[in-house]
C-alpha cells in the first residue's frame, strides 16, 4: 500500500494552451501562503530523466512509439522514485508539468498506442500513486497552434493538427471519466479569469 502525506498536483494541456503561464502563477500562489512546495516536470525531474527528455523530444529520427511510452515510464520511475515520493512523505505539495495523463494522451491518443498498455506500465511504475488533483487547460486546437506559431517547437508540438486533435479528444475522454480529480480549464478565456479558476481550485485541495 503506498501511503502519502503530501498532496501530488499535476498540470495538463493541449501544446499552446497557456499551462506554463498557469502554473508559474500556482507556485507563487501556494508559495506566498508558506507552503512547502516541490515544482517538477515530466517528462523530467532528474539528471537521468531530464537526459531522457532531451532523447525523446529532441529526437530528429523517428521513434517507435511504444519505444516512446518505455522511455517515459523509464524517466517517470525515476522521478517518482528520486523526487515525487520522497517529497510527498515528507509533506509536501508537490506540482508537476505533465505526468501520466500526458502518456494516454500524447502517445495512446496522438499515436496509437493500445491504452492498454500504458495501463500495464502504470500500475508497475506507480502503484496506487496518482494525482490528487489534475487541471486540464483546454483550447480548440487550430487557436492553441496559432499561439505556438512563434517559437521553436518540439517534437511533439510540430505534430500535425490531427494528431494533436486526438491528444485533446484523449485528455477530454479521461476528465469525462474522473471528473473528481481532472478538472477542464477553459483556456479561450483571459488570463486573470483562468488565475481565478485556478486559484479555486487550489484552496480547494489545499484546505
Ligand atoms: P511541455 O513541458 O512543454 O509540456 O513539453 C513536454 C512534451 O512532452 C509535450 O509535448 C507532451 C510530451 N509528453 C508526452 O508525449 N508523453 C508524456 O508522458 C509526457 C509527460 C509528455
Amino acid at each position: 500500500m503506498y501511503v502519502t502525506r503530501g498532496l501530488f498536483i499535476t498540470f495538463e494541456g493541449v501544446d499552446g494552451a497557456g499551462k506554463s503561464t498557469q502554473l508559474d502563477f500556482a507556485v507563487n500562489y501556494l508559495r506566498d501562503r508558506k507552503i512547502d512546495l516541490v515544482q517538477t516536470r515530466e517528462p523530467g525531474g532528474t539528471i537521468l530523466s531530464e537526459q531522457l527528455r532531451d532523447m525523446v523530444l529532441k529526437s530528429t529520427t523517428p521513434l517507435d512509439s511504444d519505444t516512446e511510452v518505455l522511455l517515459m515510464f523509464a524517466a517517470r520511475k525515476e522521478h517518482i522514485t528520486r523526487v515525487i515520493r520522497p517529497a510527498l512523505e515528507s509533506g509536501a505539495i508537490v506540482v508537476c508539468d505533465r505526468f501520466t495523463d500526458a502518456t494516454f494522451a500524447y502517445q495512446g491518443g496522438g499515436s496509437g498506442v493500445d491504452p492498454s498498455r500504458i495501463e500495464t506500465l502504470e500500475h508497475w511504475v506507480q502503484g496506487t500513486l496518482q494525482p490528487d488533483l489534475t487541471l486540464f487547460f483546454d483550447l480548440p486546437v487550430d487557436v492553441a497552434q496559432k499561439r505556438l506559431s512563434h517559437r521553436e517547437k518540439d517534437r511533439f508540438e510540430s505534430e500535425a493538427l490531427e494528431f494533436h486533435e486526438r491528444v485533446r479528444q484523449a485528455y477530454l475522454d479521461r476528465a469525462k471519466k474522473e471528473p473528481a480529480r481532472i478538472k477542464v480549464i477553459d483556456s479561450s478565456r483571459s488570463k486573470s479569469q483562468i488565475k481565478v479558476l485556478v486559484q479555486k481550485e487550489l484552496d480547494r485541495i489545499c484546505n
